[in-house]
């Protein structure tokens, strides 16, 4: 893999600023000359995520996790380091040079696939409006009976698949397009016995899945008629789609969501196409699957306020209470909307119209109502065993909000609801406590770890060099990573020493691109974003310096003494010979 020249990182590090992009991230509050967070990375419900604008670095104190500005974009956007770097480079104005050959061959491959897809879109398109085949209007009547007026059929790019074996593959072969192109787009299907390939939808209406930049991503294919064995067939996953990854009609609907400062959250294609026909523009389609993290995250970039609109049916419930915990999870708020059992978005705005729609989600219900109201009608909230079992299965989702003031309100309207006193819903949730932080905050569980214990000089030395280069330039004459007992401080140590050495700037935003290890680079942030006030910096440094070169020697004596030791047992009377005149160098020197 070519590498990005390490100058263009320090650019790109330099020109961002990590207040400003992490605030935009998340909300920042100023303390000192730091700010705090409630952090990202792990459920907490106190703030102890610091971001240090003078050292260009974030901290956290709950997970350890610690970084740069490319740190903080790769964890949050889960990119990789060259991914995050081109992304902060495209914000700053950076110019990255094309070096690494077998991302711009992926690159390129990638660009290809989306034109396959692009002129399959039109393909399929065309087939629709302009087709003369009486299959084609049996398609055209079939969304005639489903209201789809032509209009819309324009608006949303529906298209026609012909009943044959290789109506696309034919068309994408005239277009120029390769055959592996045509393969890895995954709308042809190999055959199994000889060579190539054949359309993997045949006889079906068309519904292209678009990115948020309007660039066709998949496809659903629908079938006509009613006692079809699949109603829908859709794309496989390939190089660019991965199934709960993207949302259906964030490309129509993002500007609505972001004006509307909300977004409705549906399931299928038609549940979305008839809303934003209806002028309701801000729906999202998750295509029958429950809401993942990456779709939370994706929403976010327009606004924290969500309303699911699922089916009434089991599945679509079920999918609901899973994606309630995940919005949660990703601090957004969240209200349920319902309609008439066997209703979807669909056929009920068909039926009642877009303002009985509208209606409905003005009276969506919060997250509360909605789990609570769906669990009293399981469980019996009369009896002690009910309540008992209503609390354990509320308490987790409530713990999971990131409020503690909301999260109070909830606890004692869940007391009211159920007729029991505040101290009673307070006694179960210290009792179930060990079992809801286990769960709730299954993410801080899976990365709490112990800050690691330093050495108190070891990391005053370091801290001392953070903050001041003459530092660095002192303890390159006198000391050597090796005089160090803390492995992460030595790495750390040597790698400050290379920079050095080579001319180049020690900051710890620059030094912490060199760690991947988590530990050292935690060890790294945490040491650089404490302020070092001494008054006497040089005593400091002293002191410092004569304790670790101190414990390092009586270290080397304690290891010779064994040696010696060792040496006289076996009787090897020469080596106990050369051991003692270094042990007598030692002492003297
Ligand atoms: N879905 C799918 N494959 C299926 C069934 C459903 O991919 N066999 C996806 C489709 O994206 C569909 C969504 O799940 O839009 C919701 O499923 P469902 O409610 O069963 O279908 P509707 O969207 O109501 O489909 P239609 O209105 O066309 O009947
Ligand atoms: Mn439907």
């Amino acid at each position: 893999m070519g590498l990005i020249p390490e100058d263009v990182i320090q650019q790109v590090i330099d020109r961002t600023n990590i207040v400003e992009l992490i605030g935009s991230y998340i909300p920042l509050k100023k303390a000192g000359v730091n700010y705090k967070a409630l952090c990202p990375f792990h459920n907490e419900k106190t703030p102890s995520f610091v971001v240090t604008p003078n050292k260009q670095i974030f901290h956290c104190f709950g997970c350890h996790e610690g970084g740069n500005v490319l740190g903080f974009v790769m964890k949050h956007e889960r990119m990789d380091f060259a991914e995050a770097v081109r992304f902060l480079a495209n914000k700053a104005g950076v110019v990255v040079p094309e070096t690494d050959h077998g991302a711009r061959v992926k690159d390129d491959l990638r660009q290809t696939v989306f034109k396959a897809n692009e002129a399959a879109v039109e393909y399929y398109h065309r087939n629709l409006v302009a087709g003369k085949e009486p299959e084609v209007k049996v398609a055209r009547d079939y969304l005639r009976t489903r209201s789809v007026s032509l209009e819309c059929v324009n608006r949303f790019k529906i298209g026609y698949a012909y009943d044959a074996w290789d109506g696309l593959a034919k068309e994408l072969k005239q277009k120029g397009f390769a055959d592996d192109v045509v393969l890895k787009s995954g709308l042809v299907v190999p055959r199994e016995k000889g060579q190539g390939f054949y359309d993997r939808f045949r006889g079906r209406v068309i519904f292209s899945i678009f990115d948020y930049r309007d660039r066709p991503l998949a496809f659903g294919a629908r079938a006509l008629k009613k006692d079809d064995k699949a109603k829908y067939i859709n794309s496989p996953e390939t190089l660019l789609y991965t199934k709960g990854q993207h949302l259906y009609g964030l490309n129509w609907a993002k500007d609505a969501i972001a004006r509307e400062d909300a977004v409705i959250v549906v399931e299928g294609y038609m549940d979305l196409i008839r809303p934003v026909e209806a002028g309701i523009g801000n729906v999202v389609a998750t295509l029958g699957t429950a809401l993942t993290p990456d779709h939370a995250r994706l929403i976010r970039r327009y606004t924290r306020n969500v309303i699911m609109l699922f089916d009434m049916d089991s599945a679509g419930q079920a999918a609901t209470m899973r994606s309630l915990d995940i919005l949660l999870e990703e601090d957004m708020n969240v209200r349920v909307a319902a309609l008439s059992d066997d209703e979807d978005p669909d056929s009920f705005i068909l039926k009642d119209g877009a303002q009985a729609f509208r209606d409905r989600i003005k009276e969506a219900k919060s997250l509360f109502d909605f789990k609570l109201s769906r669990l009293t009608a399981a469980h019996n909230a009369q009896e002690i065993e009910g309540v008992a079992l209503i609390c354990q299965e509320m308490l987790p989702t409530i713990d999971k909000i990131p409020s503690e003031v909301v999260r109070d309100g909830y606890i004692r309207e869940l007391a009211r609801r159920l007729g029991i006193p505040v101290e009673a819903v307070s006694k179960e949730r210290h009792r179930l406590g060990s079992k809801l932080t286990a769960k709730a905050a299954g993410v801080e569980q899976a990365v709490k770890r112990e800050p690691k214990e330093l050495s108190a000089d070891e990391s005053l030395l370091l801290k001392l060099m953070l903050a001041d280069p003459k530092w660095v330039a002192e303890a390159h004459g006198c000391l050597a990573p090796k005089d160090l007992r803390d492995p992460a401080v030595r790495l750390i140590v040597a790698r400050i020493f290379e920079l050095f050495s080579a001319g180049k700037e020690v900051g710890a935003a620059a030094l912490v691109n060199a760690f991947d290890d988590g530990d050292t680079r935690s060890v790294l942030t945490r040491l650089a974003q404490e302020d070092v006030v001494f008054n006497d910096q040089p005593r400091m440094f002293a002191d410092c310096f004569k304790r670790i070169k101190g414990s390092r020697q009586k270290e080397e004596r304690r290891v010779l003494r064994e040696e010696i030791v060792i040496a006289e047992k076996a009787g090897d009377w020469q080596a106990v010979r050369s051991l003692q005149q270094r042990f007598k160098e030692l002492i003297g020197g």
